[in-house]
């Protein structure tokens, strides 16, 4: 029998994590099973509870589902308390324990998949919710120069770079006339068509500009092409994630380059 796993998340029809962990499972020969489980908005825990019982023993998390799978948790990794939020459950060692692979997940597409160098880079990171909140932290350790939180709310912005040292907030207006080595876009506006009120002149040369979302070409993607920028979607972070979930569970990393290259051409 393969050990079993699943992403759990509403709605996770589209979720590409089922073949992403078929194709680690089958590379590393590791023998698990990864479905797919839509739980209702107001029964996260019954479902998580239902799996263990049925032998489960992981599961990664997705919306809307972070924020109470981390409430959830007994105990939890540094990273994902820091985020508090909860991407990757462990469901074999005893009471429920929670990991947070989103951050090192974008780290690692950045460094490894996009050869970005972090050390010594100014960056801009887009947003104040979930998703900024997950990443801050992994981020902030990679060495940068230093790393600004813009978020049209500024309050939001401020209490999230109040958790990390040497991060700093602020509004979108106040970003005229700065400039950054990279580009983080990590609000949820491309889901609605929109884009941040971004000052002209935000990319240096060279720049990056990093959308997390995937699946199309949002309107901060376009205007960054646009503006000269090197342009990623947030697929390669999708794959990372997935691959550190995979060594949390297995002990073992999968390598990931052929995965995402055949995502790529999909
Ligand atoms: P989640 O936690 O699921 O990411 P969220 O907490 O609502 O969702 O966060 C969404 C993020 O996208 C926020 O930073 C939000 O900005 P506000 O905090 O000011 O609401 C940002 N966002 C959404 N639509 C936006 C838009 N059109 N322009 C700028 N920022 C936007």
């Amino acid at each position: 029998m393969p050990d079993r796993y699943a992403v759990i998340g509403n709605p996770v029809t589209h979720s590409k994590s089922p073949w992403i962990h078929a194709q680690f499972a089958r590379a590393t020969g590791e023998d698990i099973e990864y479905g797919r489980i839509e739980a209702p908005v107001d029964g996260f825990a019954r479902a998580v509870e239902a799996f263990r019982a049925q032998g489960g023993r992981g599961l990664n998390v997705t919306l809307p589902f972070k924020g109470e799978a981390f409430r959830l948790c007994a105990a939890t990794s540094d990273r994902a308390a820091a985020a508090q939020a909860v991407n990757t459950l462990v469901l074999d060692r005893g009471r429920p324990w929670g990991d947070n692979t989103d951050g090192v997940g974008l780290v690692r597409d950045l460094a490894v998949n996009l050869g970005r160098k972090l050390a010594g880079a100014h960056i801009l990171l887009m947003g104040a919710g979930g998703a900024a909140q997950g990443v801050i932290g992994p981020l902030a350790q990679a060495g940068a120069a230093a790393i600004v939180i813009a978020n049209r709310t500024v309050p939001r912005a401020q209490a999230l770079a109040a958790r990390v040292p040497r991060v700093k907030a602020c509004g979108y207006e106040a970003l005229a006339g700065r400039s950054f080595d990279l580009v983080v876009n990590a609000t949820s506006a491309g889901l609605a068509g929109e884009l941040p009120p971004l000052p002209a002149g935000l990319f240096r040369p060279g720049a990056l500009a990093y959308e997390m979302v995937y699946g199309h070409v949002t309107p901060f993607m376009a205007m960054a092409r646009a503006a000269g920028a090197q342009v990623s979607d947030g697929l390669g972070m999708l794959v990372e994630q997935a691959a550190e979930s995979f060594l949390v569970w297995r002990g073992v990393r999968p390598q990931t380059a052929s995965v995402l290259a055949a995502l790529r051409a999909s």
